[in-house]
């Protein structure tokens, strides 16, 4: 688990901030809607992380948001009280009810072999009600990897966080990419403690996701671009 998920999890909403995700959440919320032939009411999150998303589309939709990580879930709370959280991972979470979507953004990431996909689609589908919708959002699809250098942070109270973001695949021919965080912490005028946090990812072809999904049964998919021109992939129990 990597740290920033677990023991630096109360940094999370000062590397990635809630307001970042308007965007994303607005895409998110309106494919649901539009390729869903019913109206959405229920939503499941696999993978919820600080529940950024979720705080953007809760208006819409009643969510219940799960993850991996307890310590995440807390972070989501605090943000989003009226949701429903439950920790379960997303390759074996059963909890015996069905929604009219589920959406994974970008936790599936974390799914890094091709198993891992099929467990997570499964449980996908099968938390998916008949003719409802399912939105998967990885971060990067084979075909459109580039290693890359991002930095970036937060000021929150009485504490900052600055990170540099080193994204690169040290073997193309497997189905990983790693991501090394250097993250500097702030607490009030102490002096800066740096982390090194380092992320093993997920990285799949648009022809295994499309398949993937076609094997685990779901009835339609395909891909979309989103507002950032990532592949993702819509499909339908
Ligand atoms: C980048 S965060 C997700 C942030 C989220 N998109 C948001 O809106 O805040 C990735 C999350 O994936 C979760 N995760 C990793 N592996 C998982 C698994 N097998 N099942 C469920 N969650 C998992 C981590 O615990 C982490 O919270």
């Amino acid at each position: 688990m990597p740290k920033i998920y677990s023991e630096l999890a109360s940094w999370y909403h000062l590397l990635t901030a809630p307001k970042d995700y308007a965007d994303e959440a607005e895409f998110a919320r309106n494919t649901i809607v539009e390729a869903s032939a019913s109206p959405v009411k229920t939503v499941l999150e696999l993978g919820a992380g600080g529940g950024n998303n979720a705080s953007h589309m809760k208006s819409a939709f009643t969510m219940t948001l799960t993850d991996l990580s307890p310590s995440m879930l807390d972070q989501s709370r605090r943000i989003n009280p009226e949701c429903d959280h439950i920790a379960g991972d997303m390759r074996t979470l059963r909890l015996g009810r069905e929604f009219d979507a589920v959406f994974v953004h970008d936790a599936l990431t974390y799914m890094i072999t091709r198993d891992d996909v099929l467990q997570s689609m499964q449980t996908a589908l099968v938390h998916c009600r008949p003719g409802g919708v399912a939105l998967f959002m990885p971060d990067y699809v084979r075909e459109t990897f580039v290693s890359g250098v991002h930095h970036g942070g937060h000021d929150g109270d009485g504490r900052s966080l600055r990170y540099f973001e080193w994204t690169y695949d040290p073997d193309p021919s497997d189905t990983t990419y790693t991501i090394d965080f250097v993250l500097l912490l702030r607490e009030g005028n102490s002096p800066v403690r740096v982390e090194h946090d380092h992320h093993v990812n997920g990285l799949f072809s648009r022809r295994d996701w499309l398949d993937c999904l076609r094997e685990t049964g779901f009835r339609s998919s395909r891909m979309i671009e989103d507002p950032y021109s990532r592949e993702v992939f819509v499909a339908t129990r």
